[in-house]
């Protein structure tokens, strides 16, 4: 069996340090990670995905005004003693469920340099091992296990795996993009190029980068090297592209999972509305009473009332 096969991937990596200015004002003092999605900060769904896929050690990627982040996955002994004295027991099992999903660690991403930066933010705690990135802007469905398929991967072949979907020709340009020759596995395929939101005309594939990432740890030291690229910043992108180019045992190769499943985008106002309505519709609790009422509001709008 080959080393990268034997060592386990236990840590996930959240980069959490972005100034969420799509969203401003609501993000002025708010990281954008804490927006609800319904009633759950975007970041915990993020996550409950790493916990899911038997990641227990998440590394999360902060900078100024998001402290509020490390109370969320903390106890809350003052709220916790007036539910208990309550007896409010639903409410008191929500408030401690996110201090007790997983062991959380943070690190300051000093200045905002970039993705990749961030990532490299992440190297001392994650030490020589695999880990798994999770971009809190892609949310994933629970019913489409994703993350599990990209460590199976990485157990088989080594190196770097990326989570691709295909996208219409005029979205590209807004992703990471993948130039992809296929594999004896209908779902997975080797990267042979990478480019950073490509302008359009340029792109390598319809395939974009989602933010799932299993990286091997060379990708380290090659964003240690890494220049600024797209947009001045640190692009992970360009150093998984330098590894896509090499062999095993120099932290290659890139591999891609093609990604059928459900996504959601939370990246700017409107994706974040859809992906409300949609986590609204689905829960069992709010979808009956909320569909029916968005069903006549759409009705009433078509017909010109207000
Ligand atoms: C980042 C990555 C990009 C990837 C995207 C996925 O871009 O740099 O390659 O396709 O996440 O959401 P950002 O959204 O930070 O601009």
């Amino acid at each position: 069996m080959a080393d990268f096969a034997r060592r386990n991937i236990i840590k996930a990596v959240v980069p959490a340090a972005g100034l969420g200015t799509r969203f401003l004002p609501a993000t002025k003092a708010t990281p954008k990670e804490m927006l609800p999605v319904v009633d759950k900060p975007a970041i915990q769904y993020v996550v409950e995905e790493a916990v899911a896929a038997g990641l227990h050690d998440v590394l999360i990627i902060t900078g100024r005004s998001k402290r509020s982040i490390e109370d969320h996955f903390d106890r809350a002994y003052e709220l916790e003693e007036a539910l208990a004295a309550k007896d409010d027991k639903e409410r008191l099992a929500l408030v401690r469920e996110s201090s007790e999903l997983a062991y959380v660690h943070y690190v300051r991403q000093g200045e905002p340099r970039g993705l990749g930066h961030a990532v490299l933010c992440a190297a001392q705690h994650v030490g020589d091992e695999p880990c798994a990135v999770l971009l809190g802007d892609d949310m994933i469905d629970p019913r489409d296990p994703l993350l599990n398929r990209m460590i199976e991967v990485r157990q088989r072949h080594g190196g770097s795996v990326l989570a691709l979907m295909e996208v219409s020709p005029d979205e590209v340009s807004r992703y990471g993009c993948a130039a992809i020759t296929p594999t004896d596995d209908g779902d997975v395929v080797r990267v042979t190029d990478l480019v950073e939101k490509p302008p359009r005309g340029e792109e390598p594939s319809r395939w974009i980068i989602i933010g799932r990432y299993v990286v091997d740890p060379a990708v380290f030291g090659v964003l240690r090297e890494t220049p600024p690229g797209r947009g001045g910043e640190i692009q992970l992108t360009d150093a998984l592209k330098v590894l896509a180019e090499r062999g095993p045992g120099e932290g290659g190769p890139v591999h891609g999972v093609l990604f059928r499943g459900r996504r959601y985008d939370t990246g700017d106002k409107v994706d974040y509305l859809r992906t409300v309505v949609q986590f609204a519709s689905d829960r069992e609790d709010l979808g009956p009473e909320f569909l029916p009422w968005l069903r006549e509001f759409l009705a009433d709008r078509e017909d010109g009332v207000r």
